[in-house]
């Protein structure tokens, strides 16, 4: 258990490394290596999008875009890709969730944003390629 207001050598060396690693943290990129599509952007979709974006689903029906594997997500909607390897501002998947595309089409549909955190594993992962990895 860590004390924040500790006033001992020790505590002061945690606060410290604390503070190294926020610094780290905000940094952001230093992490940029660490973004896997299975392990981390698949969970996001799991929990956010595909109860509707999987065939049979609303969302899946109207637009086409099937994000329960890899290959469907990259294959995009019925209108084509919405996601562009190496430029997650130029994706219409991040338009969509940071809701900067028509307010009918923010992601999810009719739900509440999801958070910044998840927003950004996403658009990292975009960044470094959108690689299967
Ligand atoms: C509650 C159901 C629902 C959820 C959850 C949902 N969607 Fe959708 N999605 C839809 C519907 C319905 C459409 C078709 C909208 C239209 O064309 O009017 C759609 C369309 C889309 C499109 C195509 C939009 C276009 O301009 O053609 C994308 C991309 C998309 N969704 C991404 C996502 C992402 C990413 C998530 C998760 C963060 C998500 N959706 C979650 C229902 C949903």
């Amino acid at each position: 258990m860590i004390h924040f207001g500790t006033t001992t050598r020790a505590g002061r060396a945690v606060l410290a490394g604390v503070a190294v690693l926020a610094a780290v943290f905000a940094a952001g990129d230093a992490f940029a290596n660490d973004v896997s599509f299975k392990d981390h952007v698949m969970p996001v979709l799991e929990e956010n999008c595909l109860e509707c974006h999987l065939p049979g689903q609303d969302g899946y029906e109207k637009s086409g875009l099937n994000m329960g594997s890899y290959e469907g997500l990259m294959k995009g909607t019925k209108f084509g890709r919405i996601i562009e390897p190496g430029n997650a501002t130029l994706s219409n998947l991040v338009r969509l969730i940071e809701g900067l595309a028509s307010p009918e089409v923010r992601m999810p549909h009719n739900l509440p944003m999801i958070d910044k955190s998840k927003r950004n594993i996403i658009r990292r992962w975009i960044n470094q390629g959108a690689k299967n990895n």
